[in-house]
């Protein structure tokens, strides 16, 4: 008799929990930054194909380790444009710095002040994220979630 109980007891809990547990796998209201595990991951040498040289390629660049699609912007990325040395590649601390400068030209952002992190959000939200496509995600920014 306290088997059966037990059993519905069980079966009742699990009926509740399940869709608990569904949305837990499945997590339908999830950002674009976690989407972007879905799509395409990029080493450096990867991203480089991607730097504006090829007229029939896009050009993509990333911020903060999402890789966007900024061929839109052709004016200021693409070939001989004043901001084509941002692409092809992660170039986080430039646009952090308001840099242009080949040191900077990296994703690395160790030693910035909160200012300027708080500049490279800012710039990341209404330009990045508002203007361009996401079509990935770089593979060291993926290494170090895990
Ligand atoms: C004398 C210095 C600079 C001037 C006069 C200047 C001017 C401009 C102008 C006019 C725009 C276009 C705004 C628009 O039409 O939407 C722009 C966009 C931008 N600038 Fe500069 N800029 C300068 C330096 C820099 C530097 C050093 C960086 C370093 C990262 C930078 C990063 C950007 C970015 C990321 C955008 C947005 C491009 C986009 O919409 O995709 N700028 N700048």
């Amino acid at each position: 008799m306290i088997t059966v109980m037990m059993n519905k007891y069980s079966l009742r809990c699990a009926i509740l929990l399940a869709p608990l547990v569904l949305l837990l796998i499945f997590d339908p209201v999830r950002g674009d930054e976690d989407n972007a595990e879905e799509l395409r991951v990029f080493t450096t040498d990867e991203i480089a194909e991607y730097d504006g040289s090829d007229p029939d390629k896009p050009i993509y660049m990333a911020v903060k380790g999402l890789v966007f699609d900024v061929t839109d912007g052709k004016e200021f990325y693409g070939k001989g444009k004043g901001y084509n040395v941002l692409v092809g590649r992660d170039a986080t601390r430039a646009v952090a710095l308001w840099s242009l400068e080949k040191k900077d030209l990296t994703h690395d952002v160790t030693g910035l002040t909160e200012k300027q992190l708080k500049s490279l959000d800012e710039i990341f939200e209404s330009v990045y994220k508002a203007k361009y496509p996401i079509v990935g995600h770089m593979q060291f920014e993926h290494k170090t979630k895990n």
